[in-house]
C-alpha cells in the first residue's frame, strides 16, 4: 500500500511537471483528483484494511492528497502567472508609435474677417448689432427711399417667401433702419451689423446667392464726409496696413447723398499698377455715404438735427483680397482642400 501511494506521488507530480498550460493542468487535476480518479479510488480501499494498518495509511493517504493538492495550486498559480504577462505585453500601448493625425478645425475665413472688422469698430465705440434674414419689404427698400416699382430695386433683386413683402434681405442696410426705429428719434448710433444676405444673382467667380455683408451706421449732431473718410482710413489702415491710403469718388446709392465708393491703395503693387488692382492703383471696397434725409426722416430722425453717415463692405470681398482668393464660390462649396489651404495662410497647419 505504502509503494502504491509512493508511486501515485512519483507519477502526478511527473506528469505535473509535463504539462504545459492552464488546461493541461486542470484536465490532469480532474483525472488524479477527480471523483473516478486513483486517489479517490485509494479512500475507498481505507475500509477494507485492517484496523493497525487502517491509521497509518490513513495518514499517508492525507498526506498524499495534501501533497498532491499543493502541487496542482503552484503549477495552477504559475500558469495563471504567465498567461497574465503573456496578455499585459499582447496589450501593451506603443508609445513611441505615431498616432493618427487628428483633425483640428479651424475659424470659418468670413468669421475671421468680418471679428478683424468688429474688433477695429468696436475699438471706436461701436456695437455690433443683428437683424433678421427674412426681412420685410419695407425694411429692405421702403425705409431706405427704394420704393416699390424703383429701378434701383433691380440690381437687388431677391428670394420671395410670402407675395411681395417677406424677402431674403438682400442687403443689411435694413438694421439701419430697425436701429435708428428702436433709438427713438432721440440718440446718436454707432453700430456695425455683419451678416448673410441673398440675391437672385447667377453664381460665378465674383457673384454669389449668399453673401455677407458688414454694414455700418452713425447718426449724430454735424456729421460730414470727412467724418466718414476719417472713419474709413483709420480701418483700412488697422486691416491693411499703415501704408494703406483710401479716397473717396462719387457713387449713387438711395439711402446716402452724396453718395461714394471708398476705394484702397492697392496693397500688392503699392500704387504701381496690377492684376489685383485692374492697373488703376486702387481697389473699391465699401459703398458708403451721408444718410439720405428721407432714410432719417423715415425712421424717425429729424434731419433738421441729426446727421450720419453708413457704408457697407463687403466680406467675401474683404477676405478675397486679403488672402488671394479667385473665386467667391470657394466660401460655400465647403471643399475642405480650399479649407485647409486657408488654415495653412494662418498658420493653422503644419504642412
Ligand atoms: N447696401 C449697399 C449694397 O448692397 C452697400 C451700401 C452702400 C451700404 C452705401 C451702405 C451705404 O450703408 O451707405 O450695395
Amino acid at each position: 500500500m505504502k509503494e502504491t501511494i509512493q508511486s501515485l506521488k512519483e507519477e502526478v507530480l511527473q506528469k505535473i511537471d509535463l504539462t504545459h498550460n492552464l488546461k493541461e493542468i486542470n484536465e490532469l487535476k480532474v483525472v488524479y483528483l477527480g471523483k473516478k480518479g486513483p486517489v479517490t479510488e485509494l479512500s475507498n480501499q481505507l475500509k477494507e484494511v485492517a484496523g493497525d494498518k487502517k491509521r497509518e495509511f490513513g495518514m499517508l493517504l492525507n498526506d498524499l492528497k495534501k501533497e498532491l493538492n499543493e502541487a496542482f495550486l503552484n503549477k495552477l498559480k504559475y500558469f495563471e502567472e504567465v498567461e497574465l504577462k503573456k496578455k499585459l505585453e499582447s496589450e501593451q500601448i506603443d508609445i513611441t508609435l505615431p498616432s493618427t493625425k487628428i483633425l483640428v478645425g479651424a475659424p470659418n475665413i468670413l468669421e475671421k474677417i468680418v471679428e478683424e472688422v468688429e474688433e477695429v469698430f468696436l475699438s471706436m465705440g461701436y456695437d455690433v448689432v443683428d437683424g433678421p434674414e427674412i426681412e420685410e419689404d419695407h425694411y429692405n427698400f421702403e425705409l431706405l427711399n427704394i420704393p416699390k416699382g424703383h429701378p434701383a430695386r433691380d440690381a437687388q433683386d431677391t428670394f420671395y417667401l410670402k407675395d411681395d413683402e417677406i424677402l431674403l434681405r438682400s442687403q443689411t442696410s435694413p438694421v439701419q433702419a430697425r436701429t435708428m426705429i428702436e433709438s427713438g428719434g432721440d440718440k446718436p448710433i454707432r453700430i456695425i451689423c455683419p451678416g448673410k444676405t441673398y440675391r437672385r444673382d447667377a453664381d460665378d467667380a465674383t457673384h454669389s446667392h449668399q453673401f455677407m455683408q458688414i454694414e455700418g451706421l452713425l447718426v449724430d449732431k454735424n456729421v460730414s464726409l470727412s467724418d466718414l473718410k476719417g472713419t474709413f482710413d483709420v480701418v483700412a489702415k488697422q486691416l491693411f496696413g499703415p501704408s494703406c491710403e483710401t479716397r473717396l469718388r462719387p457713387s449713387y446709392y438711395q439711402f446716402t447723398e452724396p453718395s461714394v465708393e471708398m476705394d484702397i491703395s492697392c496693397f500688392a503693387c503699392k500704387k504701381q499698377g496690377c492684376n489685383i488692382c485692374k492697373h488703376t492703383g486702387w481697389i473699391t471696397v465699401s459703398g458708403a455715404g451721408i444718410v439720405h434725409p428721407n432714410v432719417l426722416k423715415n425712421c424717425g430722425y429729424d434731419p433738421s438735427i441729426w446727421t450720419g453717415f453708413a457704408f457697407g463692405f463687403g466680406a467675401e470681398r474683404l477676405a478675397m483680397l486679403k488672402y488671394g482668393i479667385k473665386d467667391i464660390r470657394t466660401f460655400y462649396q465647403t471643399d475642405l482642400r480650399e479649407v485647409s489651404t486657408f488654415d495653412r495662410l494662418e498658420g493653422n497647419l503644419d504642412d
